[in-house]
């Protein structure tokens, strides 16, 4: 999960990192009233989780409260890169001498943290990266030791900072560090860090990625995700511990394991291409157990997206034999009722395939379609939702 500038902000500040005030506000009434508090220069700032929100027209100085409302007004409203500003952060004003760059993330494939740091900041780290990789420091971090404050200084001396400054920004990177050990998170961004004229350091703006899988350590997370803006879709499948995930296509897509709906995905789309272009409507691991609960909410969350035009139910029978599955989907349709509208297309294999079928023909239920071989099944339910 990504959060806002302001949640990381907060975040920031309860682990010991430099901000400055900054208040939220959701129209411009609220900005006035936020820079008034603050008092001074101010700036206001779209809270929206995409990056280029200052070339957006998205951060704006505002050195009295009223600018601060026109500001606000300016802002909120405004399309960054599709992401719509519905709330702005009013931030004290910096007086910057520096811009630096720092962030600290996991790095699969190397199995490893890892801490990307520039004291050349003011650029876009892609456009640093690119043009400038020198001024670039990349350090592994081992997970096992972290980062104290000899690693930190380590870290800023590769960054080339320095040696006055080495002793300042040093402590900023152990507390950023503490931010993505202590929160579980999986990216902690400062871009710009900065150095302002009377020469304290300062996270200007902070990016974060909580990892979900440690959720259950953090029960205060559940506070930051944002209800709005996530799809009604997966809110409900969430509810039923599916993993779901909306895509943009036609044909609704359940199986069971990561690997085998990823591949349904595939066949789907690759069949679709033969009738108009038709793709895959969602993602729907409903894994191990196809018990009949499971696999009517997983029904009833495809069912509830009306770009849905054709199910494919994709089943590999193993420790939950194709006639416990088949029973399920039997159970799911009754469960559903006048709710299932949409064909199914179902293809099972593996343990019990025979039993399964048997099940499913002897229902005989006027929405089923039974398919021998997934490709089978991917073409069948292709071409149901293509007419
Ligand atoms: N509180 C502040 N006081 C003074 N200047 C600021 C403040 N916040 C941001 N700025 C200036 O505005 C620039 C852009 O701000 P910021 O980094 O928050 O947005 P952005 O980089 O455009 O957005 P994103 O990081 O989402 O791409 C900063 O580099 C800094 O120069
Ligand atoms: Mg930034």
């Amino acid at each position: 999960m990504d959060l806002y500038e302001y949640q990381a902000r907060d975040m920031f500040e309860r682990h010991g990192v430099p901000v400055l005030a900054g208040l939220i506000a959701d129209t411009p009434e609220q900005a006035h009233a936020a820079a008034e508090k603050i008092g001074g220069l101010t700036v206001v700032k779209a809270q929206v989780k995409t990056g280029g929100r200052g070339k957006a027209g998205g951060v704006k100085v505002a050195p009295t409260a009223d600018d601060a409302t026109a500001a606000a007004a300016a802002i909120l409203g405004l399309d960054i890169k599709g992401h719509i500003v519905r709330r702005v952060m009013v931030a004290a004003g910096a007086d910057i001498d520096q811009e630096f760059y720092f962030s600290v993330l996991l790095d699969r494939a190397n199995r490893n943290y890892l801490v990307l740091c520039s004291y050349e900041g003011g650029m876009e780290i892609e456009v640093l990266a690119e043009e400038r990789p020198d001024a670039l420091a990349r350090i592994a971090i081992n997970p096992a030791s972290g980062i104290d404050l000899a690693k930190a200084k380590d870290i800023a001396v590769a960054a080339k900072f320095p040696a006055e400054l080495v002793d300042a920004v040093a402590p900023v990177f152990v507390s950023l560090y503490d931010v993505f050990v202590k929160e579980d998170a999986t990216l902690v961004e400062v871009n710009p860090l900065v150095l302002t004229k009377t020469g304290e350091i300062i996270a200007l703006d902070g990016k974060v990625t909580l990892d979900e899988n440690a959720d259950f350590r953090h029960p205060h997370h559940a506070e930051l995700a944002d209800k709005e803006a996530a799809d009604p879709l997966e809110e409900r499948a969430k509810a039923h511990d599916l993993n779901y995930v909306k895509l943009d296509g036609e044909v609704g897509v359940i199986g069971n394991g990561a690997g085998l709906v990823m591949s349904t995905l595939d066949v789907v789309a690759y069949a679709g291409e033969h009738y108009g272009g038709v793709k895959p409507a969602n993602f729907l691991d409903i894994g191990g157990g196809a018990s009949a609960e499971v696999m009517a909410a997983g029904l009833d969350v495809i069912l509830g997206d009306p770009q849905v035009k054709s199910v494919f139910v994709n089943v590999f029978g193993g420790i939950t034999a194709c006639d416990a599955v088949a029973n399920g989907i039997v159970q799911a349709l009754k469960i559903i009722g006048d709710g299932a509208t949409k064909p199914l297309v179902v293809r099972l294999d593996g343990n019990s395939v025979d039993k399964g079928r048997e099940i499913l023909a002897a229902a005989n239920h006027p929405l089923v379609t039974l398919a021998d071989t997934m490709d089978q099944g991917a073409q069948k339910a292709a071409e149901l939702a293509s007419q």
